[in-house]
């Protein structure tokens, strides 16, 4: 069935795609993105990027703060040859509650080619997701953060060694479940990697997510761990590091803080206890008194800022995954038979 649209895209509903988690793509799926990442990269560093989303808009949505997902959306589509359009809740109706999310999905869907949304709710991506009638990206929510777990495995599947695949490896989450924790384990598991969340037990991952992650390392044949043990590093090759408290969570800092230091920061010494070449990822922001020291972050384990580099490689990957079946390109004829008409017609006016 052909979904109605006023815009320049040619939609089928069969191939529409949202992306809200990881989980929801096969390995091969993941493989592709990462495929498309390599080449948009290799392109990026010969200032020859194809304009692949030439003409197209990106709607970027952003009920919280961000650094890297809001610039790196913008950036991917101006490279590809696109418009990214930033809007804050003090920019749309959305935000007042004027109007409604399934009338906002309406008309981001008649005017964008593609809409991205970090939202304080899973509600309002579900929301968006089911009244769009163009892709939507989850740009984190309360839940997961996709598109940080694709510059993520893409990440580390560039800085492993030894002939070895991201599936040879186990990943360790240092502290507490947070949706980067949560969204770890499940893309981990459905890819086949090795999880490990080390962390006090007060902080550790919900039961409804590990049933799942269950079902994932069935079919994949990886496994994970939840554990308070720090000992436990020595099994792992990748050390990952996120904030101790969300800003909603400012009023537990200290209980937190008490809760994780010193033992879960992520320090050279804890660094040096893992397995020989074991890489360091931060999602970023980092606080550099708190999670992870300055000289862990900085030191020669850590592939944070490539990591933070690669959220712009994913996003490339990602307009052009998600829209490409969608374009409908115009001949030269017909370019030239609307341009004609529309002077034509301007002449006379
Ligand atoms: N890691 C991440 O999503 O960063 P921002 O909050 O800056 O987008």
């Amino acid at each position: 069935m052909k979904i109605p649209s006023s815009s320049a895209t040619d939609l089928e509903k069969k191939d529409l795609r949202h992306m809200v988690s990881m989980k929801d793509f096969t390995t091969e799926e993941m493989d592709n993105m990462m495929e498309l990442m390599s080449m948009l990269k290799e392109a990026r560093k010969d200032n020859a990027i194809p304009h692949l989303f030439k003409d197209k808009s990106v709607a970027m949505i952003f009920e919280a703060g961000s650094t890297r997902t809001r610039i790196s959306f913008e950036v991917a589509a101006t490279l590809l040859g696109g418009h990214g359009l930033f809007l804050s809740p003090k920019d749309i109706h959305l935000g007042s509650g004027k109007e409604s999310i399934d009338d906002t999905a309406r008309v981001l869907s008649r005017m964008c080619d593609i809409v991205m949304a970090r939202t304080n709710s899973p509600d309002t991506i579900d929301a968006l997701c089911r009244m769009s009638t163009v892709p939507v990206i989850n740009g984190l929510d309360t839940r997961f953060h996709p598109t940080q777990m694709l510059a993520d495995l893409f990440t580390i599947k560039e800085h492993i060694t030894d002939g070895r695949k991201l599936s040879d490896l186990t990943l360790a989450f240092m502290g507490d479940a947070t949706d980067v924790c949560r969204s770890l384990l499940l893309t981990c598991t459905k890819y086949g990697m090795n999880f490990k969340q080390i962390g006090p037990k007060k902080y550790q991952m919900q039961q409804e997510w590990l049933d799942m992650a269950d079902e994932f390392c069935k079919e994949s044949g990886a496994s994970y761990e939840i554990t308070d043990d720090v000992e436990k590093i020595s099994e792992c090759d990748v050390v990952y590091g996120d904030s101790f408290y969300w800003v909603t969570q400012l009023d537990e800092k200290k209980e937190r803080l008490a809760a994780f230091m010193p033992d879960y920061v992520i320090t050279e010494e804890l660094m040096s206890k893992a397995k020989p070449g074991a890489l360091l990822l931060h999602c970023l922001p980092a606080n550099d008194k708190e999670e992870v020291t300055r000289e862990a972050l900085e030191g020669p384990q850590s592939v944070a800022f490539d990591e933070a580099e690669n959220r712009l490689t994913a996003q490339m990957a990602i307009l052009v995954y998600f829209t490409h079946k969608f374009s409908k390109e115009p001949t030269e004829e017909v370019k030239k038979e609307h341009e004609t008409k529309i002077k034509d017609f301007l002449k006379n006016i």
